[in-house]
């Protein structure tokens, strides 16, 4: 979708559909006062007659008013309650399923000029974009024929009036920037695990490399054996696919300035391996790469955006897979780190991965390195679907995420990391075993982590409540590439 900004009068301009905010009978912002007046008080007329119910997100499509330029006029009830982050966010779905099945092309949207306590026109005209490019996205399905896509293709916004139209601007390009990338990180976890393997999201990162001027590495199994990175074998050991390695820089910023390092789990698919997962909703553990996606959805927006900082992402991916080859219970091996894993689960492959991962990135002398993984169905039952559970070994860092995640509406909550955790993970035939008991089962898991990252300052997003919804709503939500690109650009402020 295409985004304008104008300073524009409501009322005469020509359109397929202006949206405005109402509320009880009321016509709240200056757009709706302009139409109510062009069309000498129609407006109230129909809003007593109580066709729109008082509840924030209800819509109400009128075609035209008189004196009114505009060929339909979109309602949206605002409700009574002040406005919050998340109402704001409502009526711009709202707005979206309203028109999304019409024949309208281009919409003008008013509802920019309503004001959200705390938070800045810039908040509004980004959470604008990003909403309805949200809500916007379809599923590219392996159909036979293909599904028409939506008429609506242009959206113009009321440029605010507390930002030059420059400044507005950015805004408006910054936030296709991070919708590009989400809706990538999507189309990934979409994509069934069959056309989705490790080699699939090699390929993908180096097509990113030629569109975006990003420096594009992989390594293969045999670079993975010099290397000894013992953990990530253990896990494609039963895989007929092969496992890759990916290496992305971005490098925005001075030579010398230390990257940001982000490092995703990229498992394509997750039986559980010999530990085999049960049957019901296995179709799911497809999504077992959207900590990858995301990584990559976020270096995308990251170009796009141009931010002047260095940013290099890891991407170990692979299969975890039953079979002849396959790791067992009980296995011991040694990871890039030096340090030996008694493997007690085989299900337990996302930190297998990830450790070997975290020791490869001291070689970049990171800033700070963030790890993104769909870990522990632990923090599903602990946070439900709502935040992502975030745990560091650094306050500052951990408050940074979390900020970024509350501001963009991608949120992230603090757990603790404390070494007490550390305990279960004693193995008495190697270093650590890499599975505790049943408690805390999100907090072990990062204490597992912590182990191969002590040389630097880290946190960890544990995603596996948040990369995908279930059931009616299948599919992959495109998190945390929002959260992660706030905090980037929060880091090239500081
Ligand atoms: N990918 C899963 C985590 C997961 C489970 C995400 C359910 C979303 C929903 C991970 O690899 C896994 O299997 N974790 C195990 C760990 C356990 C064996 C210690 C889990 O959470 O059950
Ligand atoms: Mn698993
Ligand atoms: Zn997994």
């Amino acid at each position: 979708m295409e985004f304008t900004l104008k300073v524009a009068h409501p009322a005469s301009i020509k359109t397929a559909c202006v949206v405005i905010p109402v509320t009880e009978g009321r016509c709240l912002t200056p757009a709706a006062q302009a139409l109510e007046q062009a069309s000498e008080g129609q407006l109230t007329q129909i809003l007593k007659r109580g066709d729109l119910t008082a509840e924030a997100g209800k819509t109400l499509l009128l075609p035209g008013l008189k004196g009114v330029t505009a060929s339909r006029v979109l309602l949206v009830e605002v409700g009574s309650d002040p406005l919050k982050d998340r109402t704001y966010r409502t009526l711009v779905c709202s707005m979206e399923q309203a028109l999304a099945s019409t024949a309208v092309k281009e919409v003008l949207c008013t509802l920019t000029e309503l004001e959200v306590p705390g938070r800045d026109s810039a908040w509004v005209l980004e959470q604008t974009v990003l909403t309805l490019r949200e809500q916007h996205y379809r599923i590219q399905k392996q159909t036979q024929t293909p599904e028409s896509p939506s008429h609506w293709k242009k959206t113009t916004l009321l440029a605010p009036s507390s930002l030059s139209l420059k400044k507005a601007q950015g805004f408006v390009e910054q936030a296709q920037a991070v919708a590009n990338g989400t809706d990538l990180t999507r189309d990934l976890g979409n994509l069934p695990p069959n056309l989705c393997t490790p080699t699939h999201l090699a390929e993908t990162a180096q097509a990113m490399g030629k569109d975006w001027g990003l420096k594009v590495r992989v390594l293969d199994r045999a670079d993975m054996e010099k290397l000894g990175m013992g953990a990530l074998l253990a896990v494609t050991a039963g895989s007929h696919r092969p496992p890759q390695f990916i290496i992305m820089e971005y490098a925005g910023g001075k030579a010398k300035a230390k990257p940001v390092v982000l490092v995703g789990k990229g498992i394509t698919f997750d039986t559980g391996g010999i530990s085999l997962k049960p049957a019901p909703e296995m179709d799911e553990m497809k999504f077992d790469m959207c900590g990858a996606a995301s990584v990559l959805g976020t270096m995308r927006a990251l170009a796009e955006m141009k931010l002047p900082l260095n940013v290099v992402a890891l991407i170990p991916t692979c299969e975890n897979m039953p079979g002849g080859g396959a790791t067992r219970p009980g296995d011991v091996v040694k990871s890039l780190s030096g340090q030996t894993i008694e493997i007690l689960n085989t299900d337990a492959e996302g930190r297998l991965i990830l450790c070997d991962a975290l020791t490869y990135a001291e070689r970049f002398e990171p800033a700070v390195v963030v790890d993104v993984a769909t870990l522990t169905g632990a923090c599903v039952i602990a946070l439900g679907h709502e935040a992502a559970g975030l745990m560091a070994n650094d306050e500052v860092l951990r408050n940074e995420l979390q900020a970024a995640g509350d501001y963009s509406g991608d949120r992230a909550w603090p757990l603790p990391l404390w070494e007490e955790y550390q305990e279960g993970l004693k193995s008495n035939f190697a270093d650590m075993a890499n599975v505790a008991g049943r408690p805390a089962g999100t907090l072990t898991a990062a204490s597992f982590l912590a182990y191969y990252t002590k040389r630097y300052r880290w946190a960890h997003l544990d995603i596996a409540g948040v990369a995908w919804r279930s059931g009616k709503e299948k599919g992959a939500t495109g998190r945390p590439v929002r959260l992660f690109c706030r905090f980037l650009q929060q880091r090239c402020q500081g």
